[in-house]
């Protein structure tokens, strides 16, 4: 991949085939132009953290630092599961956090969103407070948590059919890439 592109990874808190948490991420990957190599990572092959088992990195572990490392910013969108976030994401998160896997994190731009039944706040704030533990450079704004009760901002396929948060991801789009620079 040139290194002159913007590079921009997602990480998605659900493994859930028609997830809304990944309609989220293809409906931001899609306000960006082709300029921009927006990559959704693939966590389901990350085993479960084990320091017994840490030593040699698994090759998806090996692969997902790749690819956060070639990244000029990550997005990350999570549902909300008893009020926090997941432990899909929680999991990949302990990996990346590993220093001699050498995954680049300190001073990354990230931005948030995510979507859920009924809240997400309270998993955001939760995921806010690891990712400046790990020294991210997490977005404050726009706020982006979309609350689906009425199952009208998604379709069953999980693929984002709601008009205003597409805007709002637009302003994701232009915080982030000014982040980046
Ligand atoms: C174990 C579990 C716990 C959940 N807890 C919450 C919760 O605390 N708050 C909430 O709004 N939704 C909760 N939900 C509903 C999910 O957030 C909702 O199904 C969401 O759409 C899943 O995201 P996805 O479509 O990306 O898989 C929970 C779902 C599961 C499976």
């Amino acid at each position: 991949m040139p290194s002159s592109r913007v590079h921009i990874v997602g990480l998605c808190g659900s493994l859930r085939k028609h997830s809304c948490n990944r309609g989220l991420l293809n409906a931001l990957k899609d306000q960006f132009s082709s300029e921009v190599v927006f990559t959704i990572a693939d966590l389901s092959e990350i085993p479960l953290y084990n320091p017994d088992n840490e030593l040699p990195y698994p090759d998806s572990v090996l692969a997902l630092a790749s690819m956060v490392n070639q990244a000029d910013g990550l997005v990350i969108s999570s549902p909300e599961y008893n009020l926090s976030y997941t432990a899909v994401l929680k999991n990949t998160l302990e990996w990346l956090s590993r220093r001699s896997l050498g995954a680049h994190l300190a001073g990354k731009p990230t931005a948030l969103i995510g979507t859920a039944s009924i809240n997400v706040a309270v998993s955001q704030s939760h995921l806010r407070d690891v990712l400046l533990a790990l020294n991210l450079d997490v977005l404050t704004r726009p706020i982006v948590q979309i609350v689906d009760t009425e199952h009208d901002k998604f379709d069953d396929l999980g693929n984002l059919i709601d008009v205003d948060t597409v805007n709002m991801l637009i302003r994701v789009r232009d915080a982030l890439l000014e982040a980046i620079g």
